[in-house]
């Protein structure tokens, strides 16, 4: 029992009703439509079929229109088209609209069914890895985290894995690329989330203050400590601690760390007994830790123990199908404080917010649009009211990118023609390599590199498969 409905679209009566006839003994579910018109008129009632098989040449309404309707209507059903041996090349065009292949006539049965077969699994195939996409970004939903590009995808997956565990993690991204926010998601979505949320940007206190402030002191612990003070980890009981900028912990700071993640306990500057605190650590770095740890500025015991589950945020610019989103997004949030009317974006400015750099990242997308609106006389903001940095993008960059497409279709065109002077001279010299290399006027070890690199199979070998 085969899946799946099929339209059946051929004038002649005997050859439409064949054909059904055999589609059903398969087990498809099958419709005929006598012309391409009553086609047409099928489609528009959203019948969903998954495969349309259609003559090419009827009268008034031919194949390639019903193909056109086919894949408006609904894009992802497939096409294979009926062709007689004189509309060979109309049949290559209409692969190029989107058919999914061709069969000439006279066939047999076999072939069709074998085509038709192989159309409705790929459009199987197709709708699965779409469904799983748009459960992917269901699942891994989280409020006020924006993100559609399948790197961020990947980023929002093992964070709601991370929700579900107690495991120490280490967020790793570029400044404003949404660390502190990754952490924030981890916990107000942890079983912790009733508990405190507390950051601690280690680069911004003073390597003295950093153990009192973390750990807390006893009084009299130096000159200073009139009273005893809580630090921050106690403070974060049955919480999260976010240890911003990691890498800047002094090296004392470092040791106690290791212990506080060895076996939970902490002790005061000046006390002489320890603390246990429940709390779940997440660091956060735009620093190259492990370069750190080789320059001997961060202890290895200390980053194995945080380096348990990664998350790495990638640059604005690495995901640059996410700019429209966040756009919008922050458009919209910012529309609701300044209380101007509805903005849009001109091309010329989305053009200049898509190809600009962004090494500030979403920080700095946000900060962009926050003072375009707040510039903007009218509805639509125009270029010029984007920051002069970005700005600059609105025409500069698309050509530079223009260019660079095509230097790489010159370095792909070249590597074409090499692979091609390659198989020919091989197919030429019955796979004689020395013969060859010699007529290429290459050595053979270049050669040999050259059919490795290409994966050009020797002759021989493919007909052996090809018989299989
Ligand atoms: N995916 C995102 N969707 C919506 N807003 C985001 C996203 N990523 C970051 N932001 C926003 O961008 C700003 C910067 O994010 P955040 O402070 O988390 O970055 P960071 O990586 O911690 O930066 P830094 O290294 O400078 O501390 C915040 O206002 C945050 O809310
Ligand atoms: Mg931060």
């Amino acid at each position: 029992m085969e899946n799946g409905k099929i339209l059946v679209v051929e004038d002649q009566d005997a050859m439409r009703e064949s054909l059904m006839i055999a589609f059903k003994d398969e087990g498809y579910q099958v419709e005929g439509a006598v012309s391409g018109e009553e086609a047409m008129h099928k489609f528009d009632n959203q019948n969903g079929y998954d495969l349309v098989v259609t003559d090419l040449k009827m009268k008034k309404v031919d194949g390639l229109e019903v193909l056109r309707a086919v894949k408006s209507a609904n894009p992802s059903a497939e096409v294979v088209l009926i062709t007689a041996y004189g509309t060979i090349s109309t049949a290559v065009q209409a692969i190029r609209d989107g058919a999914y292949d061709y069969v000439t006539k006279p066939f047999r049965h076999q072939e069709i069914l074998k085509v038709a077969k192989k159309a409705l699994e790929k459009k199987s195939l197709r709708d699965r890895v779409r469904y799983l996409e748009g459960e992917i970004r269901d699942k891994y939903r989280f409020e006020g985290i924006v993100g559609n590009s399948n790197a961020m995808l990947e980023v929002l997956k093992i964070t709601s894995h991370v929700c579900r565990t107690e495991s120490t993690v280490l967020i790793t991204g570029e400044s404003g690329t949404g660390k502190e926010l990754i952490a924030r998601a981890i916990h107000y979505n942890s079983l912790r989330k009733d508990g405190p949320f507390v950051v601690i940007n280690c680069g911004a206190l003073p390597e003295n203050l950093q153990e009192s402030e973390l750990f807390g002191h006893m009084r009299g612990a130096f000159t200073g400590a009139i009273k005893d003070k809580i630090g921050l980890f106690q403070q974060a009981q049955k919480g999260t601690i976010l240890l911003d900028e990691i890498g800047e912990t002094a090296q004392s700071t470092q040791v106690k760390l290791l212990r506080f993640l060895q076996d939970g306990e902490i002790r005061p500057v000046g006390g002489n007994k320890t603390i246990c605190v429940d709390a779940r650590i997440i660091a956060a770095t735009n620093e190259n830790l492990e370069k750190a740890v080789e320059f001997g500025k961060f202890r290895k015991d200390l980053f194995y123990r945080i380096n348990v589950i990664r998350i790495h945020l990638p640059p604005l610019r690495e995901r640059r199908e996410d700019i429209p989103l966040l756009v919008e997004y922050f458009l919209e949030k910012i529309l609701e404080k300044v209380r101007k009317g509805k903005r849009v974006f001109s091309k010329e400015s989305m053009k200049a917010l898509m190809n600009y750099h962004w090494p500030g990242n979403i920080r700095e997308i946000q900060n962009a649009i926050e003072s375009a609106v707040t510039l903007s006389k009218n509805e639509t903001i125009s270029a010029e009211e984007l920051p002069l940095s970005v700005e600059k993008f609105s025409e500069f960059n698309e050509d530079m990118r223009e260019d660079q497409k095509r230097k790489s279709f010159i370095v792909t065109s070249l590597a074409e023609q090499e692979k091609n002077a390659i198989v020919e001279a091989l197919n030429k010299y019955g796979g004689n390599q020395t013969k060859v290399a010699q007529v290429l006027g290459i050595s053979t070890t270049t050669l040999w590199r050259k059919i490795k690199k290409y994966g050009i199979r020797p002759q021989h070998e493919i007909s052996d498969k090809g018989e299989k």
